[in-house]
């Protein structure tokens, strides 16, 4: 057993305020004056059940780095740029299928700390709400082939492989727009055992 001390990554996340979910509240690169710099990525999937039944209308929250590797908080000192076209936080709601998705920037890697020259592999940050606050379920989720999976305590902490491959999405070439953007692929499965690991 190993303690790993939280970081900023896990004691920080959005404040998205009292409002309603407004239309655009799922695009990341439509939040500020300019276009964030950085690939443009459509990240969507389906919130299912252990039976593979659609959950409908759950709240989902994601926050990430940007395209540098840098968090908008100004706890992050990395010395890679801010952009002040990209905040970071986007929500949905799934709609009748358990669909849901988001329109955001590739976050870059980024130190963090925690063993000499560790890295954490590109991810994004998701929160799904069930029906209430304690049935708040958290995880990552990360990009196919990411070099820095194998060096990565978080992802490595799960200790089967096939669960782990559940926080990768998949390139998706029909979600992929031409001219636009690329596509990925992130089903999130409640139960069971095809379940997506989700943090204590
Ligand atoms: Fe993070």
């Amino acid at each position: 057993m190993i303690l790993l001390p939280h970081t900023l990554s896990e004691i920080t996340g959005p404040v998205y305020g009292h409002d309603d979910i407004a239309p655009g509240d799922n695009d990341l690169t439509c939040q500020h004056a300019g276009e964030p710099v950085g690939e443009r990525i459509i990240v969507n999937g389906r919130v299912l059940d252990d039976g593979g039944h659609p959950v409908r209308s759950t709240l989902i929250e994601i926050w990430q780095a940007n395209s540098a590797g840098r968090y908008f908080h100004h706890k992050d000192d990395h010395p890679a740029p801010l952009d002040p076209t990209f905040t970071g936080g986007g929500r949905t709601l799934t709609d009748e299928n358990g669909f849901y998705q988001f329109v955001t920037i590739k976050p870059g890697a980024y130190p963090w700390r925690n063993h000499e020259n560790a890295w954490r592999p590109a991810h994004i940050h998701f929160s799904l709400f069930g029906p209430a606050f304690v049935t708040r379920l958290i995880t990552q989720m990360y990009f196919p082939g990411d070099p820095l999976f194998a060096y990565d305590p978080i992802f490595q902490s799960i200790p089967d492989k096939k669960a782990r491959e559940h926080l990768i999405s998949k390139f998706d070439l029909e979600t992929t727009k031409p001219d636009w953007a690329l596509g990925f692929r992130f089903d999130i499965i409640l139960r069971g055992r095809e379940s997506t690991p989700f943090e204590i």
